[in-house]
C-alpha cells in the first residue's frame, strides 16, 4: 500500500509506517549517543539501576521521549498507555502505534521489559488492567509519567463526556495566527469560553485524573518506596497567554499543577513525591492544533537556533531526567522549568520584536515555515528525505 500525507484543517490523518521507525529510531539513537562513555552507558536519576516506570500517554511527543530516555539512558523496565488506532491490511495506524511498535522491538533488544497497553487511560478498567500488571509483572513501579493530551475524557464516576476546548477566558481575543498550508498570517478572533467549557478543559487535562491514577495505585501497592510521579504542563509568553496560559487550557494546567501537594499526601506513606515540569514549546500533534501557538513556535525556533539553545523533545527529556529531576531542582513556584531557555529575556525580547513587525497577509519566511512543516511532517512519519515514499509499504509492520 502506497501511503500518503493527507492533511485536513492542519490535522494530518495518515502515518507512514517506515518514517514513524525513522522518527523512533532517530530518539532512541540520540539518547544512546548522549550516554555513551558514561558508565555502563547509561545515567542513574534514580538510586536503582534497574528502575521501573510507569508511562501514561507512551506513544508520541513528551511521553514517547520520557519513555526512551528512561529506557535507553537509565536502563529503566517500562509499561506505556497511549490511546492509539491500529492499522488493517488496507489502512494505516496513528504514528503512536508504530512509534510503539519500534520502541518496543528495540527495548526488548535490549533487555528490557516493555509492553504497551493501547485504551481510554481515564477509566477504571484501565487503571485496574495496569495495577494488575504491574503487580503480577513488575511488583511496583519507581515512577508514573502522567503525559495524556486529550481532547474528550469520559468521568469514570458519573459516565459524563467532557470536552476540552481551546479558547480566552474572560473576553474574545484577536490575535495573529499562521495557517501552516499556506505560510500566509491571518487574523483570528476567537470566542471567550462560558463557564462550562472552562469547567469541562480542567476535566480533561487538569489533575483529576492524575489523582485517581496515583490514589488507586497507592491503595494497590503499587508504588514503591521513594516514588515519584510527574506530569508536563506549559506557561508560555505573554503574546499566546491569551488563548494559554490564561485560556481554558491554561486552567487545566494550574489545576493539574496544584494537584501536587494532594499527591504529595497520598504518597507520604511511602515517602513519595510529585512534580509538574514546564515544557518548551514544541511542535506535537497536540500542540499544533492550538491557535496563535504554530506562528509564535515557529518564531520561537528561529531565535532559540539562531542563540544554539533550541531543543527537539527527546534533547528537552533528556535534560530533564540528566539534571532537574534527579537534583529535584524545582524552582521558587514549585515547579521544574524545561522552559527557562525558552523564557530567558533574551529569547522572549527577540520573540517580541519580530511579533511587532507581522501583519495581516504577510506570508511567513520559507526556511521557517518549512521548519514547522518538516517537524509537523516527521511526526507522521513523513518528510524524510531518506525514504521513497512512492514506494509500497505494509501498514501493519512498521
Ligand atoms: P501528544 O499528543 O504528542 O501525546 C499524547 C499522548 O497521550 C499519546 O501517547 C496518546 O496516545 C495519549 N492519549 C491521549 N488520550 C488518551 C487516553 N484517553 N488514554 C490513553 N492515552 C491517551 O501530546 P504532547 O504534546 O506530548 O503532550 C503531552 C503533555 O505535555 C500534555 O500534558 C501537554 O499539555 C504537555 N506539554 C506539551 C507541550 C508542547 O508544546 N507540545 C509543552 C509543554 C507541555
Amino acid at each position: 500500500m502506497i501511503i500518503e500525507e493527507k492533511v485536513l484543517h492542519g490535522v494530518c490523518l495518515t502515518a507512514h509506517p517506515t518514517g514513524c521507525r525513522t522518527y523512533t529510531t532517530d530518539e532512541i539513537t540520540f539518547v544512546e549517543d548522549a550516554c555513551k562513555g558514561l558508565e555502563g552507558d547509561r545515567y542513574k536519576p534514580f538510586e536503582k539501576t534497574h528502575p521501573k516506570a510507569l508511562v501514561l500517554g507512551c506513544s508520541t511527543g513528551y511521553g514517547l521521549s520520557s519513555r526512551i530516555v528512561l529506557s535507553f539512558g537509565c536502563g529503566a523496565d517500562t509499561l506505556g498507555v497511549s490511546f492509539e488506532r491500529s492499522p488493517k491490511k488496507n489502512r494505516c495506524a496513528t504514528p503512536g502505534w508504530y512509534n510503539t511498535k519500534v520502541f518496543e522491538e528495540k527495548a526488548a533488544h535490549e533487555g528490557l521489559y516493555c509492553k504497551t497497553l493501547d485504551g481510554d487511560a481515564f477509566s477504571d478498567a484501565m487503571k485496574q488492567q495496569v495495577a494488575q500488571l504491574i503487580k503480577e509483572e513488575l511488583g511496583k513501579v519507581d515512577l508514573v509519567i502522567y503525559s495524556l493530551a486529550s481532547p474528550v475524557r469520559i468521568d469514570p464516576v458519573t459516565g459524563e463526556t467532557y470536552k476540552s476546548v481551546l479558547k480566552p477566558v474572560g473576553k474574545d481575543f484577536t490575535s495573529l495566527s499562521l495557517d501552516p498550508a499556506t505560510g500566509q498570517i491571518g487574523q483570528v478572533t476567537l470566542s471567550a469560553a462560558d463557564e462550562k467549557q472552562v469547567e469541562a478543559t480542567i476535566k480533561v487535562m487538569g489533575g483529576e485524573d492524575w489523582l485517581l491514577w496515583i490514589d488507586y495505585l497507592s491503595k494497590q501497592g503499587c508504588l514503591a518506596d521513594g516514588a515519584k510521579t510527574i506530569a508536563y504542563s506549559y506557561i508560555g509568553p505573554n503574546i499566546t497567554a491569551p488563548i494559554y496560559r490564561n485560556g481554558t487550557i491554561g486552567q487545566a494546567k494550574k489545576d493539574l499543577e496544584r494537584t501536587v501537594p494532594k499527591l504529595n499526601g497520598i504518597m507520604a506513606g511511602i515517602d513519595g513525591k510529585a512534580y509538574v515540569s514546564v515544557n518548551k514549546a514544541l511542535v506535537t500533534r497536540a500542540s499544533a492544533v492550538i491557535p496563535v501557538v504554530p506562528l509564535y513556535i515557529t518564531i520561537l525556533y528561529r531565535i532559540m537556533k539562531q542563540k544554539g539553545l533550541h531543543e527537539s523533545c527527546i534533547e528537552q527529556m533528556y535534560r530533564l531526567y540528566r539534571d532537574k529531576f534527579p537534583a529535584e531542582m524545582v524552582e521558587e513556584d514549585g515547579l521544574l522549568h524545561m522552559d527557562d531557555f525558552e523564557m530567558q529575556q533574551d529569547v522572549q525580547d527577540e520573540v517580541r520584536k519580530i511579533w511587532a513587525t507581522l501583519h495581516e497577509g504577510q506570508v511567513i519566511g520559507d526556511e521557517e515555515l518549512e521548519q514547522f512543516r518538516t517537524d509537523y511532517a516527521h511526526l507522521h512519519g513523513f518528510g524524510y528525505r531518506t525514504i521513497d515514499y512512492g514506494k509500497d509499504v505494509d501498514p501493519l509492520n512498521p
